[in-house]
């Protein structure tokens, strides 16, 4: 028989050791992978729960601190240095200001309750933002263009926003939104790398309705109007207020009206808001409600007039 050759033992060494080893280091290799497949969907369920978690958190903590302004403002709504206080306590909730980029406000609260901040606030509010690097931006996509008596519900407070986001009113109608801003602001948004592509960016349509709009309001007078008839809607709601005491706080500046509803028994209170609202719909007045149930918004178009206001409170 002729001696086996090198290679077939060769071959032989490999089939008994390097196969098995290699087999072994396969295996190995196959439960490491699955080993950090387990592992990233653990840290991606983990990341949804923190990040569900997050969002509960600042909806609760909204929720909290609009009560606790809604509370200081009714205490004592000219108290220079409780109105700072708070103004410190809606931002130092989170004091590493290394982390915020802008504080982002509406001049009136609607959805959160028709809170009209008092004079001052909003200044304070501007100044905190500035002194530690922050932006301040204002959100009128509800105040905007005139709903307040002004163009800008803001300028109420002066307090020059560095962004302004617009939207409803500014098309009248024509679904358009719009960010105000400085030049430098914007470039250096852009230089960041941060800026938003869209669709209908940019869309002249879209511009040219807004451009219409302005035009309407300018000629029409409606900014005066509104802080006219506004004047009067309130006045009026104000003497309903004094015979019908379920009718309270109310409150406004131009046509951005509320009150709150008083239910007397808290368990009803959703019912009866409810009826509330539609009862009114059904009179042909729109009415909602903000979160919270109780407090009411009345925000009517700015060509409504005396002969309107009038006979819808009284009815
Ligand atoms: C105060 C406020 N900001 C922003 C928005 C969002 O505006 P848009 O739906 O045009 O994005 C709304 C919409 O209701 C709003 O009430």
């Amino acid at each position: 028989m002729a001696p086996k050759s090198i290679r077939w033992h060769l071959f032989q060494v490999l089939l008994v050791c390097v196969l098995p080893l290699g087999l072994f280091a396969a295996g190995l290799l196959y439960l490491h992978w699955q080993a950090q497949e387990e592992q990233r969907e653990r840290s991606q369920i983990e990341s949804a729960r923190l990040l569900a978690a997050a969002v509960d958190n600042a909806l609760d903590s909204t929720v909290q601190r609009l009560s606790i302004f809604a509370r200081v403002w009714e205490a004592n709504p000219a108290d220079d240095a409780a109105i700072y206080a708070q103004a410190r306590a809606a931002l130092v909730g989170n004091p590493d200001w290394s982390n915020i980029a802008a504080v982002i406000v509406e001049p009136v609260l609607s959805a959160g309750g028709m809170l009209f901040p008092p004079t001052g606030y909003l200044k304070r509010l501007r100044e905190l933002a500035h002194q530690n690097g922050a932006l301040f931006i204002v959100d009128e996509a509800q105040t905007g263009f005139g709903r307040t008596g002004k163009w800008f519900a803001i300028e109420h407070h002066d307090a020059q926003p560095d962004i302004l986001t617009l939207s409803k009113s500014v098309g009248n109608g024509y679904p358009v939104a719009a960010v105000i801003t400085t030049a430098e602001i914007a470039d250096e948004v852009v230089a960041k790398g941060l800026w938003n592509l869209s669709s209908h960016q940019s869309d002249p349509v879209s511009a040219a309705a807004v451009s219409a709009v302005i035009d309407i309001v300018r000629e029409e007078g409606l900014i005066d109007k509104a802080s006219e008839s506004g004047n009067y809607f309130i006045a009026q709601l104000q003497e309903l207020s004094l015979k019908m005491p379920a009718v309270a706080r109310v409150r406004g500046q131009g046509l951005m009206i509320g009150f709150d509803l008083i239910v007397d028994d808290p368990e009803r209170t959703d019912t009866v808001v409810n009826d509330f609202m539609f009862g009114c719909r059904r009179r042909g007045v729109h009415i909602t409600y903000g979160y919270g149930g109780i407090n009411f918004r009345i925000i009517p178009p700015l060509v409504i007039s005396r002969s309107h206001s009038p006979r819808r409170v009284t009815q």
